[in-house]
């Protein structure tokens, strides 16, 4: 067949669209994107991605480091991981947020956002074929982004009894008796806001130990927690240095997400293989941008406690359904209850997913 009669989108794209509809989604997942991005408010859509990244300004420090980067024009393409300095002084401030060891040169890289991370990350490590567990529900990017890559997913629920929602772990052990390359898994997840427990986290450990899978875990929120609701990083588990990765950004807690940068900490071998995802798709995050990084995760105790504070407020979401829609068992919460695909549609199958995302978080 003439090559340029068949359709425009591969094939590949075309399988991440979830044109059979995902699980809590009643229209294909590229067509929540795409009325979102037209105008979500015209499309009935109410978009809880970024009510609150516009609404909260990013800290005082953040203009300033990359004015003065962009200033000085020097360094316009870093290394492929970013720019040295930078990621000295990110790699120790992580390294404390994370209580693990984390070697500037070895074992973190920028990424273009979380979400660049993300892509890179499971670009790095899954092949086509490959079994990849997923909790569900999750991010809607990451199951897009496995099936882009061919993966076959495996979901694991959630599950809501009456100490609040948990990864269902014998479900996971199912999959991982199955064989899998990786379990991937938000944490504060998005789209419930579940925080998971400390046991919970250990047990996910063990059974990557046991059954010898990585863990790609996207703690983009996890700071954003509420009422000191403790908080566990899975690189901090035994065994855990050469199989988790974590991925971090200031999105959410800092507003930082126009200037699209995020931070990957994994081992150096993986490390090494992002790397490659990074140079071939970014060439490396912007580098102005990286320079933000350099006031990150610094002396922020009461900026975060008020952002966490202003978050709970009905006025993050202007009073409108989000607020009201998640909410999650007492002390298990984040500061974000995200619906599937970032974004609600107004209207009569609201009441339907409202319904299936009851039986997550209530
Ligand atoms: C769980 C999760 N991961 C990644 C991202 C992407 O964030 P970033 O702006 O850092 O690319 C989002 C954005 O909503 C998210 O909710």
């Amino acid at each position: 067949m003439d090559a340029i009669a068949r359709p425009v989108p591969s094939r590949r794209l075309v399988q991440t669209h979830f044109m059979d509809g995902a699980a809590e989604l009643p229209i294909s997942g590229r067509q929540a994107d795409v009325e979102l991005s037209l105008d979500g408010a015209s499309h009935g859509l109410i978009d809880t991605t970024h009510f609150d990244v516009t609404r909260f300004p990013p800290p005082d420090w953040a203009l300033p480091a990359f004015v003065s980067a962009a200033g000085c024009g020097r360094a316009a393409y870093t290394g492929y991981r970013g720019g040295s300095a930078v990621r000295d002084r990110c790699a120790q401030a992580i390294s404390e947020l994370l209580a693990v060891g984390v070697d500037p040169e070895r074992n973190l890289v920028l990424t273009t956002g979380t979400q660049g991370g993300l892509f890179a990350v499971l670009s790095a490590l899954v092949d086509a074929g490959d079994r990849v567990a997923l909790t569900d529900p999750e991010y809607l990017f990451a199951e897009r982004i496995l099936r882009f890559l061919g993966a076959e997913v495996v979901r694991v629920p959630l599950r809501a009894p009456g100490a609040g929602p948990h990864v269902d772990l014998r479900r996971l052990e199912d999959a991982a008796a199955g064989g899998i390359r990786l379990f991937v898994t938000s944490n504060p997840n998005n789209p419930t806001g579940t925080v998971y427990s400390g046991g919970t986290v250990q047990q996910i450990a063990r059974l990557a130990v046991q059954y010898g899978f990585f863990v790609v875990v996207d703690e983009l929120y996890c700071r954003l927690v509420y009422d000191q609701t403790p908080f566990a990083h899975l690189a901090r588990e035994p065994g855990m240095d050469t199989r988790s990765v974590t991925l971090l950004g200031g999105s959410k807690t800092e507003s930082l997400t126009g200037y699209r940068i995020g931070a990957v900490v994994a081992s150096a071998q993986i490390v090494d293989a992002i790397e490659q995802v990074v140079a071939f798709s970014a060439l490396r995050a912007p580098a102005y941008s990286q320079h933000v990084l350099t006031g990150w995760l610094r002396n922020d105790e009461d900026f975060v406690r008020r952002r966490v504070r202003e978050l709970r407020s009905p006025a993050a979401t202007g009073g409108r359904e989000p607020a009201r829609h998640h909410r999650s068992a007492p002390g298990t919460g984040s500061g974000h209850r995200l619906p599937v695909a970032g974004c609600l549609r107004a209207g009569p199958d609201l009441s339907r997913r409202r319904a299936a995302m009851r039986s997550v978080v209530a």
